[in-house]
Order: C-alpha cells, then structure tokens, then sequence
C-alpha cells in the first residue's frame, strides 16, 4: 500500500497546459475518486501516476520515492481501463496470469493467485475460456482479476464500468466495494457516475480545468459544497439556482424574498446565488414568507418519487415530492426552501460558499 502525492504539479501538451499545478495527497489504502466534467483532466491526471504520461514540471511521489522518472512497470500500480485491453488469443487463465510470467514469479505462486483471484471474482468456472466467450460484465472482471493478482500498492481505474448497461454496473459496482474491504489497497477511481462516486468513494476530488475544487467526504461534498461549481457537479437531479439581491438581512428576487439564515455571511455582497437540491423544496398549502408560486412545467413520475419542474417568476425550479403527491401540468403550487437546506454562493465567477466556517 501507499499514497499518492502531487506536488506543484503541472502538465502541458506544447503550449495548452492541461493541469496548472496540482497538489493532492491521496491517502494511503483510501478509496479515492476523481470526478469532474468532460477534459477536466481526470484521465491525465491517472495516466501521470501510472506513468504512461510524464509530468512537465513538479513532483509525483508514490509512497515516500519520487517517480517522476520511474518507468511504469516499476511503479507498483496496476490500471484498469474502460475498454477492457484483454489478450484475444489468451484464456482467462492466461490473461491473468501473464503480468506475473512477464515478473518471473515462480509458476507454482502464479497459479495460486490466479485461483485465489478467481474465486474472489467469480471466475472460476471461465478460466479456460477466451475474452471472445464472455460477456462484457465478465470480461471487465478479468481485466480487474489481472490486475488484483499483481498485488500492487496502487491501483488505478480509468471509469472501468461505463461500458456496462444499467444493471451490471449495479453489481460491478457492488462488487468493487466489497474488493476494497478485502483488500484494502490504495484505489484511485475515474467516474462520471454520481452513484460510483458516492458509494465506493471514501474521498471524492472534484476538479474544473485541471483545478481542484473540493476534496473530501462524499457527503461532505452533498451537504457542505465549497462553491457554486461543487454544488451543480455533486448530486442527481442537479441543484437548483437562483439568482438573489443581498437586501436588509434578506435574499430577494422577482417575486419572492427569504430571511438569510445566521449560518452564511453575505456581508460585502450585492448579488448572491441562492442553491436548494430539488429533494428539499417543499410543497406548502399558503403565501408566506420564503414562498414562491410555481406552475409546473413538466412531470416526471418515477415510481419512487415525483419530479416536476416549476416556472417561476425568478427561475425554473425542479422538486422532487413523494410519490403520491397529486400533481398535473399547468397546476399552481406554492414552494417553500427550507432555511436550513439553502445554500448560499458567491455571484462572481469563483462562487464560493457564503457558509460560515
Ligand atoms: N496528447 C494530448 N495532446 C494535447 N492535448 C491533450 C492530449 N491528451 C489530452 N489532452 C487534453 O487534455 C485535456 C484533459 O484530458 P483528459 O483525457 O485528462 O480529460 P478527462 O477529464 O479524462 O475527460 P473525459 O471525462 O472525457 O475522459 C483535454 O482537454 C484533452 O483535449
Ligand atoms: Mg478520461
């Protein structure tokens, strides 16, 4: 096992620079996933550990070593890829076995850790088969099961499930996480799947242009996001905004006004971005204070609750109520955003949290 530790790292192709200059420590045996929109530079970033991509200028360092000039197959990580990378003309056996025959590790031991991983992933009943007999779920196993037997202190999985549909992705994911409590290694994890992301994560990175922009718990990030960018990237359906005046201890806007709650300081500021997650709007009977009419837009009954997206004098504003709420389009409702569910952002282009510390 070992960390992995940034810093001042920075990576250029020619002239574009891709990550300005990153510091990071991922902790040591700590499941840690990377997330961020398209380009963000989550690949480079893996790749840069793994070695397959050399940093420009700062240092990597793997457990206490400095690896910028290591070699990739010296650095003791193994990487699983979204496109599977299986040998074709090689058995499951085979592919499992071969980073280890490249080793040198005596034959005897390959095949004890090849049968120990297989029974760990459920592959023993195709070790003998080739990659082109086994279905997609089966074959990413594979590619995980050679990369567990190599034991390395790092692993490194480039979004190693997005190839799967909805419900193998279930179980993969399950299964991932419960490879972690087994084997406690250090996990660096690509995903764009929110759910990957909450679940298996002990640590989530959120990065915006090669920038981190929080790290921490996943629900850390849900309940207590840094900034606007934190807030919109983290959780299903995404965070409602609405742009908000600073006025006499109160956040105004076309038709609505909500007292600000003691726990963010909006001194300083004119304009806000006042954030509510879809699941904590709420329904309420009568105009009061912090009330906004909403005329829903478009119902989205999905069994387990309802999302219905509202026209609003100061912006479209989706909730989530439960499931039995009675709701058709074109109805009027009265929407509430309960003081200690808001959130408060700054309005420039940083957007940070007006929560206090
Ligand atoms: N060899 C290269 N030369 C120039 N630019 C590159 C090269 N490889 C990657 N980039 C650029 O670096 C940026 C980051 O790419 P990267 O693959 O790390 O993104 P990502 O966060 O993994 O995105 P995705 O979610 O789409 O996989 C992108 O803008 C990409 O165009
Ligand atoms: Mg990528």
């Amino acid at each position: 096992m070992a960390k992995v530790v940034f810093k001042k790292v920075v990576k250029s192709y020619g002239e574009v620079t891709v990550v300005p200059e990153l510091d990071l420590e991922i902790e040591d045996g700590r499941f840690t996933v990377l997330v961020g929109p398209s380009g963000c530079g989550k690949s480079t970033t893996l790749r840069m550990i793994a070695g397959l991509e050399e940093v420009t200028s700062g240092d990597l360092l793997i457990g206490e070593r400095k690896v910028n000039n290591v070699l990739p197959r010296d650095r003791d990580i193994a990487m699983v890829f979204q496109s599977y990378a299986l040998y074709p003309h090689m058995t499951v056996r085979e592919n499992m076995a071969f980073g280890l025959k490249l080793r040198k590790i005596p034959q005897k031991e390959i095949a004890a850790r090849v049968d120990e991983v297989a029974t760990m992933l459920s592959l023993n009943e195709y070790l003998d088969r080739k990659p082109k007999a086994l279905s997609g779920g089966q074959r990413q196993r594979v590619a995980m099961g050679r990369a567990i037997v190599r034991r390395p202190s790092v692993f490194l999985f480039d979004e190693p499930l997005s190839n799967l549909d909805a419900k193998l992705r279930g179980e993969m994911r399950r299964e991932i996480a419960k490879l972690h409590q087994t084997i406690k290694t250090t996990i660096v994890y690509v995903t764009h799947d929110q759910v990957e992301a909450m679940t298996l994560a002990d640590n989530i990175v959120v990065m915006e242009k090669g920038i981190i922009r929080q790290k921490g718990q996943p629900l850390e990030l849900y309940h207590k996001p840094a900034n606007r960018f934190v807030a919109g990237f983290i959780g299903s359906p995404t965070m409602n905004f609405v742009d908000c005046k600073v006025e006499n201890g109160k956040l105004s806007s076309e038709s609505f006004s909500i007292k600000i709650p003691d726990n963010f300081n909006t001194e300083n500021h004119q304009k806000v971005t006042l954030g509510i997650r879809p699941e904590d709007v709420m329904h309420v009977e009568k105009k009061e204070d912090g009330v906004i009419e909403g005329t829903a837009e478009i119902v989205e009954p999905l069994g387990a609750e309802i999302l219905v997206t509202f026209n609003t004098d100061s912006a479209s504003i989706m909730a989530g109520f439960e499931p039995t709420f009675k709701i058709a389009v074109g109805d009027k409702v009265m929407l509430k955003f309960p003081p200690d569910k808001i959130h408060i952002f700054a309005a420039d282009s940083m957007g940070d949290s007006l929560r206090r510390a």
